[in-house]
């Protein structure tokens, strides 16, 4: 685990100037590189509190990573945890609930709105049609229909809001994609970085509307090139069905085409059950030998496209891939599916 360094301590701060009532949570700090996503900085401040205050004060910020031994304290306009690249001692992260006068909320956590902050977006697509996101590209949090937990994702609210099921990246630190099932299910990695969100996550996201259109997107090469192409009613069945692809049809009338790789004739992933190391439904020991989590087939041939695979395996099947339209080229700067609803 690249991020499993923090330490978890469910404290809630709050304090009142004037009518404007001011609640943050802790949540944790990790140490894997340094967040980009800086607000704003700021030495010798000398507590936690005037930290928080001082976010509380700056329209937009939303969570702070405050070091009590150097008074540094820094602000962020999103997110639920801090990254630092140094050692996480002497530093605490909290991230803001609201803040609110006695009648209305004038600042909620990114996905949660209402006078109160008191409703969550069930989507970056919902969030989209409700118009109460920013547009741009970041993390959110959302609460699928059906679903009681609240959890963040990575949001591109623009182009009508897509929700990022997978996020490679070689601008951020490589993190193992070869794990076991239930971290499959759950989610792994950073969600400002490279991350899964989890096969849960995505079933229960796509439950909520009854037509998802799945978009893989891979940039390759230098200088940059990308290509993508789109998949309609992407669907992932519950866990008692083993996360179960389904009714997916390629489209790729893109002016970048990328190739179908997911439903290719005989090779497509149609209807297949997931597949882990620990968990294979392969017959062919497809996880293992690819080094990651997927929809493999029952075949000796596993896959067509390997977007879990290793940035630089031992070898081609275990290195990430793409093989039509792509080929054999491995030399990917990034990856991302991503989800949107279609009327
Ligand atoms: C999974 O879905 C099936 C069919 O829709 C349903 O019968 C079953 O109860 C579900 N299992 C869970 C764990 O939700
Ligand atoms: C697909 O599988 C069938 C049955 O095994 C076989 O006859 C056919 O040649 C295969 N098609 C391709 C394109 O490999
Ligand atoms: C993935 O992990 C499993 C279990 O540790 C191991 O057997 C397999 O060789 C690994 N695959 C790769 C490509 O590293």
């Amino acid at each position: 685990m690249c991020w499993s360094v923090g330490i978890f301590i469910s404290t809630y701060l709050m304090f009142v100037s004037g009518t404007r009532h001011s609640k943050f949570l802790q949540t944790s700090v990790f140490k894997h590189f340094k967040d980009f996503h800086i607000l704003s900085e700021r030495r010798e401040i000398y507590s936690l509190l005037e930290c928080t205050r001082w976010c509380s004060s700056t329209v937009d910020c939303r969570r702070i990573l405050f070091d009590k031994e150097t008074k540094l304290c820094s602000l962020y306009d999103r997110g639920e945890h801090c990254l630092t690249d140094e050692e996480v001692t002497d530093k605490v992260c909290f991230r803001m609930l609201s803040i609110c006068d006695e009648v209305n909320c004038e600042r909620c956590p990114i996905g949660y709105y209402g006078d109160r902050c008191e409703h969550v977006i069930e989507d970056c697509s919902d969030g989209r049609r409700k118009s109460v996101v920013p547009i741009k590209v970041t993390t959110s949090f959302i609460r699928p229909f059906n679903s009681l937990q609240v959890i963040e994702v990575l949001c591109d609210f623009d182009y009508g809001g897509w929700t990022m099921l997978l996020v490679r990246d070689t601008r951020c630190p490589e993190i193992d994609f070869n794990r076991t099932w239930s971290e499959y299910s759950h989610g792994f990695g950073y969600k400002g970085a490279n991350h899964w969100l989890g096969l849960e996550h995505i079933h229960n996201i796509l439950q909520d509307h009854p037509n998802y259109k799945l978009q893989v997107f891979i940039a390759y090469g230098n200088p940059a090139s990308f290509a993508f192409g789109f998949y309609h009613g992407f669907y992932v069945h519950n866990i008692t069905d083993n996360y179960r692809v389904s009714s997916v049809s390629f489209l790729d009338q893109t002016a970048f085409p990328i190739g179908d790789s997911l439903t290719n004739g005989n090779y497509s992933i149609n209807g297949r059950p997931f597949s882990t190391y620990d968990r294979d439904y392969s017959n062919n020991d497809c996880p293992g030998r690819f080094g990651s989590g997927w929809w493999f087939l029952d075949d000796p041939v596993c896959s067509r496209a390997n977007v879990n695979g290793r940035r630089s395996g031992d070898n081609f099947e275990s290195t990430w891939h793409w093989l039509y339209n792509l080929g054999k080229r491995t030399d990917f700067n990034a990856i991302h599916l991503k989800v949107v609803r279609e009327d």
